[in-house]
């Protein structure tokens, strides 16, 4: 235990894991969190009018120093590296800058939850220790907590992810609507209940505070929130403070490991059988199917690692290189009306009148195919089509099969006791074909895919003697290409 002591007005502690503060006769109190010190009133120089935001330290705009940081000294490293902190000096290099821009690009109500229609921060007084997208843009105003830090008064981010709450509220418009893109998307949907709230199992994957729990992040706005209806928000995959990966996600989407994928951290619940659990079929597969680890491996069949091209180094981004990608919708004249920021998580999106991505329902013939060409990887739109269409008549055909053979094997096959039959294993590869998953799988890896439901129904002809249709093909076309 590290003490405080003396009372004079504050104490520099230049090394140590000590908070010492004690502010005109007020004692804090002391705190061994991380390496701190204070040499000066914290509010010295702050406006009155900006509404308790303070902002850089006087004289240390330029350092980008906090007054925040003055105590969060890991936090403010690490958020120095981020685009945030550079968010006024970007804009100002900007031709078409001007006063309307800043908002936000500096500290005031935006983002935070300082009550609707007030103003405050840059927002108030348009000095320059409010420009960049400092601590308090999230935290919200920081001058009660800075006084005499306790558990009462921590300046909480909001969790809130919309148009008037969080990173929303600077995320959004024509140039760069992430939020009103995510909110359309499944991860921006509140999770479904029914399934998740008495079920701790499910909410690492299905809500927002499960997730940020499983990762690791332990911030007092998410102990706090009890609650499971967080959906997937920008704070799931986007580290707020962090710029050590690219896009200041929190896992690399270049990591070709189940382990260490951003996407693949939940999208990989069952992709190959679980015989402890009730259901059987396959359950987000996508990272192990493009892993090449998917699937139930029968008897014959070579247990050498499928991967295909989409796995490859070819595709670097992996499931974002076809997932997230960005796009610029321009008008018949080529001018720029809006950009699309794949924040709808569609590979390959349905388009609106005037070209924009919408997570509408519509034929193949009428979705974007851009992803797959914007890489270089596909010649074009129509053939990477052609070649996703050609492998799902074929896997489907396939898996129809399969689930004809299957229907004539005797139930007591499906017991789900603890035998794991050829005839369980076969109907858990067929299920990469059921409607959910029938165009992933056709385009995650359709070579394995493949592999499996021929070595499927093989097995099952020897196993229980009933035969495949005649003529259907049980070579791997696909592969062979
Ligand atoms: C004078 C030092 C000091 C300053 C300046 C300071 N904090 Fe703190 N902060 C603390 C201490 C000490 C705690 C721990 C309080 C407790 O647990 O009782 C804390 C806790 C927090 C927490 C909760 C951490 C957790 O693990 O749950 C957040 C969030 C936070 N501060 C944000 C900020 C923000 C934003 C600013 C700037 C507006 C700021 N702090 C400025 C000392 C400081
Ligand atoms: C609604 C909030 C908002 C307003 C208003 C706004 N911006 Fe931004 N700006 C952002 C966000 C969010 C980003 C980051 C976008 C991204 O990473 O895709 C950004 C990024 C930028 C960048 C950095 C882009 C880069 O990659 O270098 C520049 C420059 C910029 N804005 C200029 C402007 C100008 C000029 C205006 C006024 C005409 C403006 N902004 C108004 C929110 C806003
Ligand atoms: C872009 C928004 C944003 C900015 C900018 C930001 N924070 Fe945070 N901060 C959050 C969110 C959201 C959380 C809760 C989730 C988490 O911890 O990742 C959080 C959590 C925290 C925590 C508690 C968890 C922890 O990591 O110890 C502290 C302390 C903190 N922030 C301090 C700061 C300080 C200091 C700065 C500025 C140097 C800052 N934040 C800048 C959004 C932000
Ligand atoms: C006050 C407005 C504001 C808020 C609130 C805000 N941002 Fe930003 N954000 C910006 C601006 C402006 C930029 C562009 C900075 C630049 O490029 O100069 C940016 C850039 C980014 C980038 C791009 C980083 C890069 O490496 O290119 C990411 C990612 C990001 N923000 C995520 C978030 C997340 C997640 C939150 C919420 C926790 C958030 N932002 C809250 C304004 C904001
Ligand atoms: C399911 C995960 C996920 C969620 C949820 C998510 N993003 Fe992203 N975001 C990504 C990925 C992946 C990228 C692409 C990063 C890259 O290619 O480097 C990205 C890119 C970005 C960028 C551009 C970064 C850059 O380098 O230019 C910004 C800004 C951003 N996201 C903001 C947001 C905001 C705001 C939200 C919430 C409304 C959000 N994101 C929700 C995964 C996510
Ligand atoms: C925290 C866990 C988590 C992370 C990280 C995550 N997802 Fe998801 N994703 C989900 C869940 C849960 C759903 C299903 C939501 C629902 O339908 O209720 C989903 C749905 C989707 C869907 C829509 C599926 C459909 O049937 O409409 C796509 C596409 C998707 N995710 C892609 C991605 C990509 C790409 C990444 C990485 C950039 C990613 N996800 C990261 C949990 C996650
Ligand atoms: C390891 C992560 C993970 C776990 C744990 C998990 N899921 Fe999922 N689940 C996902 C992802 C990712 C999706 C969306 C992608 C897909 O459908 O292929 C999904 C999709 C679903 C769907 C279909 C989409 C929807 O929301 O209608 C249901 C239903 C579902 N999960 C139920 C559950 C239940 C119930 C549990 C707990 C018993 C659970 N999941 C545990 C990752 C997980
Ligand atoms: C080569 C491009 C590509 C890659 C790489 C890719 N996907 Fe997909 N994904 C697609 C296409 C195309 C669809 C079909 C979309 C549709 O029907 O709307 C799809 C469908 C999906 C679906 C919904 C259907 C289903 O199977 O349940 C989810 C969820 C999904 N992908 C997640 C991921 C994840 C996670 C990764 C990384 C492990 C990934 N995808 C990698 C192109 C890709």
């Amino acid at each position: 235990m590290i003490g405080c002591r003396g009372s004079s007005k504050s104490r520099l502690q230049l090394a140590g894991v000590v908070v010492c503060l004690v502010l005109g006769g007020l004692v804090s109190g002391c705190v061994d969190e991380k390496v701190v010190f204070r040499d000066r009133d914290p509010l010295e120089g702050v406006p009155a009018e900006a509404g308790g935001f303070l902002g850089y330290q006087a004289g240390k705009e330029a350092d980008k120093a906090t007054i925040c940081g003055n105590c969060h000294t890991e936090v403010q490293a690490e958020w120095k590296q981020t685009k945030h902190a550079v968010a006024m000096q970007d804009l100002k290099a900007n031709p078409g800058a001007s006063a309307v821009c800043e908002g936000c690009h500096s500290v005031n109500e935006r983002g935070n939850d300082v009550a609707a229609g007030q103003k405050a921060g840059h927002d108030q007084v348009a000095v320059a220790r409010f420009e960049d997208v400092q601590c308090e843009s999230c935290h919200g105003p920081g001058a009660n907590h800075v006084q005499a830090p306790n558990r009462t008064n921590i300046p909480t981010p909001t969790a809130m992810t919309a148009l008037d709450r969080g990173c929303g509220e600077c995320h959004n418009g024509t140039h760069h609507p992430f939020v009103e893109e995510w909110a359309q998307s499944a991860h921006g949907a509140v999770p479904d209940l029914d399934h998740t709230k008495d079920n701790p199992s499910c909410q690492p994957c299905h809500t927002g505070q499960g997730a940020l729990v499983a990762f690791g992040v332990s911030g007092a706005r998410i102990q706090e929130a009890g609650a499971t209806d967080m959906p997937i928000t920008c704070i799931v995959c986007h580290d707020p403070h962090s710029a050590k990966n690219q896009g200041q996600l929190r896992f690399a989407i270049d990591n070709p490991s189940v382990e260490g994928n951003l996407c693949m951290k939940c999208h990989h619940k069952r992709g190959q059988p679980d015989l402890t659990s009730q259901s059987r079929g396959v359950h987000s597969p996508e990272g192990p199917l493009l892993t090449g680890e998917a699937g139930w491996i029968p008897p014959g069949m070579s247990t050498e690692k499928i991967t295909g091209t989409h796995s490859s180094e070819k595709n670097p981004r992996l499931c974002a290189g076809c997932h997230v990608t960005t796009l610029a919708v321009t008008d018949s004249k080529g001018v720029v009306i809006q950009n699309a920021t794949g924040h709808l998580f569609n590979a390959i999106p349905c388009l609106d009148s005037k070209g924009v991505p919408t997570v509408g329902d519509c034929e193949l013939t009428q979705r974007s195919f851009k992803a797959c060409t914007a890489s270089g990887c596909h010649g074009s739109e129509t053939a990477a089509r052609s070649a996703m269409i050609t492998a799902e008549t074929r896997l489907q055909t396939l898996a129809a099969q399969l689930n004809a053979m299957l229907d004539k094997v005797p139930a007591t096959e499906f017991a789900q006791d603890s035998r794991y039959t050829v005839a369980e294993g076969a109907r858990f590869n067929a299920s990469f074909m059921d409607d959910a998953h029938a165009r992933g799988s056709a385009v995650h890896n359709p070579f394995l895919v493949e592999a499996l439901l021929t070595a499927s129904i093989k097995a099952v002809q020897t196993t229980y003697g009933v035969q495949a249709a005649p003529g259907l093909n049980l070579n791997n076309v696909l592969r062979a290409r």
